[in-house]
């Protein structure tokens, strides 16, 4: 593998706008690589433990709701330093402060509901690729599995 790896969705208000193909095209126009990709529904009770790191915030039972509303998109994606150059791709959580041509910027309505999740570190990046993809489901641009 050439570089690290990081996880992502497109949250299902951003589905349903017809937003899936304008941000892949801008995460791969800005040079990741796709390594896994399924369009798949969260359960709550799959949604509670993605997000049970905020299980205490007042946000929690809304954004779980949230995030069952209708499809996501999920994949995993390959760069060097990929964590945080997707974090600087898809801008601040809220789109409102998020910087001029980031996806949340680009795509995102409020706080909620800002297009995209991103992994915030490697190993939460293993855990959620873990979470959606077994490794049989992951693959090298040159189509070879990637066993990580
Ligand atoms: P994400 O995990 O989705 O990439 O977003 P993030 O790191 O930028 O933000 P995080 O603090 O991890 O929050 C996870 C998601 O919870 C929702 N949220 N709502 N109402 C609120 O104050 C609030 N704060 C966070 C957002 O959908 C955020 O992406
Ligand atoms: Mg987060």
């Amino acid at each position: 593998m050439a570089g690290n790896i990081t996880f992502s969705m497109i949250k299902p208000n951003s589905v349903k706008s017809g937003h899936i193909g304008h941000i892949l095209a801008h995460i791969s126009d800005a040079g990741f690589r796709i390594v896994a990709l399924k369009m798949t529904r969260l359960s709550l009770t799959q949604a509670r433990a993605f997000y049970g790191v905020h299980k205490d915030r007042s946000f929690f039972n809304e954004l779980v709701e949230f995030m069952c509303s209708g499809p996501v998109v999920a994949f995993v994606i390959e760069k060097d330093n990929a964590v945080e150059e997707y974090r600087k791709l898809i801008g601040a959580t809220n789109p409102a402060n998020a910087a001029d041509g980031t996806i949340r910027k680009l795509y995102g309505v409020d706080t909620q509901m800002n297009a995209v999740h991103g992994s915030d570190s490697d190993e939460n990046a293993l855990i959620e690729s873990n979470f959606f993809f077994s490794m049989r489901d992951r693959f090298s641009p040159e189509g070879i599995e990637l066993l990580f």
